[in-house]
């Protein structure tokens, strides 16, 4: 089968293809979810939170980034690998440029980073330095202080409007497509509609282009963590506490052979 290219999940739209989008941090994690066929991979700074335990993402670095990335990039996925730019890593267009080119070297096919007309020059640097570039718009998490939190977004007439500005700027800086995280579904209905590019929604709805998903909470891995946009299809955490106390108890019961240790 042939490999993923951003090109194969842009057309995707024009073919009606739903695209199923999903994190990855790591070798094995990567060579399953391929397996399944998921066609595009992100290696998200989510990581931060799923992997290191921090807070939240802004505190996720780019050597962090470049880490997993080299490891999820060892599985040589089918899938497109896309890889977030952390926080702080794309201030400006020669910065933005520089980093993605490190997470290009570390392996990603693509790179992603948060905002819209905002960050205008450091998508267009990125493209026009032959970098895929993946948008995103709507709950931006690394924007999380300056937010006072993670809001919902498209609820205002001027939210709308910004959103749907942004969206199209994206798209005509040369974005291959747009996570649209936490907006409204009316909203994400209208921005799937009205752009060339697929929108992949979070918590946005069903009338995106594609869906993505932190794969941790698809799995349950993440017990302590539950979002309402992100119900979980197995509970793979209890399973682990499960297994674990179940082996923990069966070595309870094993016994080396009596005195061995003093027969000579
Ligand atoms: O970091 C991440 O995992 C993401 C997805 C949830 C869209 O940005």
């Amino acid at each position: 089968m042939a490999k993923i290219s951003p090109e194969t999940i842009r057309s995707m739209k024009s073919r009606g293809e739903i695209i199923a989008a999903l994190t990855t941090y790591d070798y094995p994690m990567t060579r399953l979810l391929d397996e399944a066929g998921i066609p595009l991979l992100l290696v998200g700074d989510s990581l931060g939170m799923v992997l290191l335990g921090y807070p939240d993402t802004t505190h996720v670095t780019l050597e962090d980034m470049e880490h997993h990335v080299r490891a999820a990039a060892r599985a040589r996925p089918r899938a497109l690998l896309a890889a977030d730019l952390p926080a702080h890593s794309y201030d400006t267009p020669e910065q933005a440029v520089a980093s993605a080119r490190r997470l290009v070297a570390a392996g990603a096919e693509a790179v992603k980073a948060e905002g819209g007309r905002n960050i205008l020059p450091q998508v267009r640097a990125i493209v026009e330095a032959g970098i895929p570039y993946l948008g995103h718009l709507g709950m931006l998490p690394q924007s999380v202080h300056q937010e006072g939190g993670y809001h919902v977004k498209g609820r205002t007439e001027e939210e709308r409007l910004r959103l749907l500005a942004d969206a199209e700027a994206l798209a005509r800086a040369g974005a291959f497509a747009v996570v649209l995280e936490l907006v409204t579904p009316p909203v994400a209905a209208e921005i799937t509609r009205l752009l060339p590019i697929p929108t992949i929604g979070i918590g946005s709805g069903p009338h995106c282009d594609g869906q993505i998903l932190v794969t941790h909470d698809l799995l349950g891995l993440l017990p302590w963590v539950r979002l309402r946009h992100a119900r979980p299809m197995v509970e793979l955490g209890q399973t682990i506490i499960e297994t674990a106390r179940r082996w923990h108890q069966e070595i309870q019961t094993f016994r080396h052979p009596p005195h061995a240790s003093s027969a000579s």
